[in-house]
């Protein structure tokens, strides 16, 4: 079953094109996205939304956080991002205008399921965005969108997680069209720029080989630190996570704001950060604060991997390791940017030896709470 490829994960983080390309498929009509999920779930109860709980766990929250930007970007309606775990238990306030959004690869997550399942008792309209045909929380759900990923069968989720931003981008500009809150000319524009992604992932791939050499250098390192900013910040946490989970390396995502108020204090000479690099075009206010940032751990003897826009040149001089990415509109970076932190945990754990389908102590699908 997997077709040549050495484990399940290469192959899921090969199939990223299809994963978004099949997921966006019948959801884009004369141009702009229309989801037929959403149509029925109705637009006047979308109109009705003025706050927006995104539920989910691990990697699909880090999706849920990506997706936040833009959700409220192009919709004006606040998003909140909660670990289901944390929600359920802490009496939150659920209105009659609140539209709860799960985030759930399996379908079956034990804490996302309780957390919707309280959600609607109290009120709440649920959509469920889900990779699992027929699954209990989209049952338990309003209505859902499926990411069409297909199957993930290795334990850490690479496909799924694009599939999930992209699900939730697609609901972001479905909302948009439904409330005028983007015109129409733009939302010519990002459909088309969802479109451009399946294409531009697969060029990430063939960019995010040069992370392998990484592998061999870092494989007795301890501690592996990942920065990122706006859209880019839920990217460096993703990236983390995946180094923990395959090559069982302490992995510290920051928001690369924060570093002076506490994380640079951990920088010492020959520590690996890898940085996503906002866009310079795209993102012409953050992306300087970036390479500053860049230039303080830097002086500090820290060794530099950015993932960064094709021709920015202002990284060059800083970077130890530059893996481009296409150019992209700034929402639309961490589509492409996750790609080489997926293929360096990859790399890293085949490195050491280790299994990374099964890693050690993990479960695909977490059905007790
Ligand atoms: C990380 C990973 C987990 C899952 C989390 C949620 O690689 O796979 O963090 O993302 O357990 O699982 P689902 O999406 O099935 O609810």
């Amino acid at each position: 079953e997997k077709g040549g490829w050495s484990s399940f994960m290469a192959k899921e983080v090969a199939e990223q094109p299809e994963a978004v390309a099949n997921t966006l498929l019948g959801r884009i009509t004369d141009g702009v996205v229309e989801v037929p999920e959403l149509t029925e779930f109705g637009d006047d109860a979308l109109a009705r939304i003025r706050r927006i709980v995104i539920l989910a766990c691990g990697t699909a929250a880090y999706a849920g956080q990506t997706a936040k930007y833009a959700i409220e970007k192009w919709t004006r309606i606040p998003v909140d991002v909660e670990l289901s775990h944390e929600f359920r238990y802490r009496d939150p306030v659920i209105t009659d205008d609140t539209l709860i959004i799960s985030i759930s690869q399996s379908g079956e997550t034990m804490d996302t399921l309780m957390a919707v399942k309280y959600a609607r008792e109290a009120g709440a309209k649920t959509i469920s965005v889900c990779n699992t045909q027929g699954a209990t929380i989209p049952r338990e759900s309003d209505a859902v969108v499926y990411t069409h990923a297909g199957p993930e069968v290795a334990v850490a989720s690479t496909k799924a997680f694009v599939a999930q931003i992209s699900a939730l981008y697609l609901f972001g500009l479905h909302l948009a069209r439904v409330k005028g809150t983007v015109s129409h000319d733009e939302l010519v524009h990002f459909a088309q720029q969802l479109q451009d992604v399946p294409a531009k992932i697969a060029v990430t791939l063939e960019n995010g080989k040069a992370v392998t050499e990484l592998a061999g250098w870092m494989a007795d390192t301890r501690a592996v630190l990942f920065l990122g900013r706006n859209v880019g910040f839920p990217i460096a946490m993703e990236g983390a996570l995946k180094l923990k989970e395959l090559a069982y390396i302490h992995a510290e995502g920051f928001a690369a704001g924060e570093l002076k108020h506490g994380p640079i204090a951990l920088i010492e000479p020959g520590q690996p950060v890898f940085v996503v690099v906002p866009s310079p075009r795209g993102s012409a206010q953050i992306h300087p604060k970036v390479i500053s940032n860049i230039q303080e751990i830097r002086a500090r003897g820290a060794r530099i991997i950015a993932i960064a826009e094709q021709g920015d040149a202002a990284v060059l001089p800083y970077a130890d390791t530059v893996i481009p990415i296409p150019l992209a509109d700034a929402l639309f970076e961490p589509l492409l940017a996750v790609v080489p932190l997926q293929i360096f945990a990859m790399a890293l754990a085949s490195a050491k030896g280790l299994d990374v389908d099964q890693p050690r102590n993990l479960a695909k699908s977490v059905t007790v709470e």
